[in-house]
């Protein structure tokens, strides 16, 4: 079970996008705050950065690096029309496969001193070097990464206005566990278990615990999940959404089928504007990324 559990965390290298992008990549080590010593950032820019650009924070699964998870979704040539600068973050390998750290203390609080910490100091550095616009500071993640979008979203709700999870768990669902890789001797967070009795008031909680006495605006949360997935359960999804219209008071208002594309099914919260999950119906592990839609959430489009 292990090794195939493995292999659908891992990197899909069939659907890469094609890599005739317009913009710069540059590498940087560094950007400052790292206590958990993240190796590198690859920071793309496209060759018209626009004036107060939006920064995207995009985290690569299980098994990547920041240069693989460039080829995994249309953001770059995206960039190119629409100017705003991405940052590619690689996790260190502490942990083993290459996955970020959602499980620990550290990593699960603000200035913990954890990966958390690390990427949020890259989100810093970028506002300061490309004069970006701090109300437009995005995450998006595909299954590790996805976990750490969560993660994210909870330990910095000041720095980022929304996160997109494909594939992901709620912040702190990892929490007790001894790693957060397929390979942990706890998977009860990724299997189900914890979804399975958590209340939505404890997955809020946990999200609210890894800021304690925030209490200014959080980010908006799009959150995206396949039905077959077998590494990270379905149930997940509805996790999810527990945590954050929990921690965004919002209710869910109603399912819309095929949106935005067939065997997609859009379930909203509130108007739309802050919380929306995407059952993706007979889908897999990391579903296609869906590029216009997610900046569309994001207000980028
Ligand atoms: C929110 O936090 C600020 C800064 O600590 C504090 O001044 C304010 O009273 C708090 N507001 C509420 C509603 O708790
Ligand atoms: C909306 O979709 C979700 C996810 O499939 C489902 O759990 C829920 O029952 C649906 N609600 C309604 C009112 O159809």
């Amino acid at each position: 079970m292990f090794s195939s559990t493995s292999l659908l965390y891992a990197v899909f290298t069939t659907a890469f996008f094609a890599s005739a992008w317009a913009g710069k990549t540059t590498s940087v080590s560094d950007w400052g705050d790292n206590p958990s010593k993240l190796p590198e950032m690859l920071v793309y820019t496209p060759d018209k950065i626009a004036e107060k650009p939006a920064i995207i924070v995009a985290l690569h699964p299980c098994g990547g690096t920041g240069r693989m998870y460039m080829g995994m979704t249309p953001l770059p040539s995206l960039a190119d029309k629409l100017g705003f600068v991405i940052l590619y973050p690689t996790s260190n390998a502490q942990q083993g496969m290459n996955c970020w750290d959602a499980n620990t203390a550290k990593s699960l609080t603000h200035n913990g001193g954890g990966d958390s910490q690390g990427i949020a100091g890259m989100a810093v550095w970028a506002l300061k070097t490309y004069n970006g616009d701090a109300s437009k500071v995005f995450l998006v993640g595909d299954s590790s990464g996805a976990m750490e979008s969560n993660v994210m979203a909870a330990t910095y709700p000041e720095l980022f206005a929304g996160a997109a999870s494909y594939s992901g768990v709620p912040a702190a669902c990892w929490a007790g566990s001894p790693i957060s890789t397929p390979m942990s001797s706890d998977l009860s967070c990724p299997l189900g278990e914890k979804a399975s009795t958590y209340t939505q008031k404890q997955w809020g909680d946990l999200a609210r615990g890894c800021y304690p006495g925030y209490n200014g605006t959080r980010p908006k949360m799009m959150i995206v999940h396949g039905t077959a997935d077998t590494a990270v359960v379905i149930s997940l999804l509805k996790a999810q959404l527990d945590q954050w219209s929990d921690v965004l008071g919002v209710t869910f208002s109603k399912n819309v089928s095929d949106d935005p594309i067939k065997n997609w099914k859009k379930v909203v919260y509130g108007d739309g504007t802050k919380l929306v999950g995407y059952e993706v119906q007979g889908g897999g592990h990391m579903p296609a990324f869906q590029g216009e839609e997610t900046l569309k959430f994001f207000g980028l489009m």
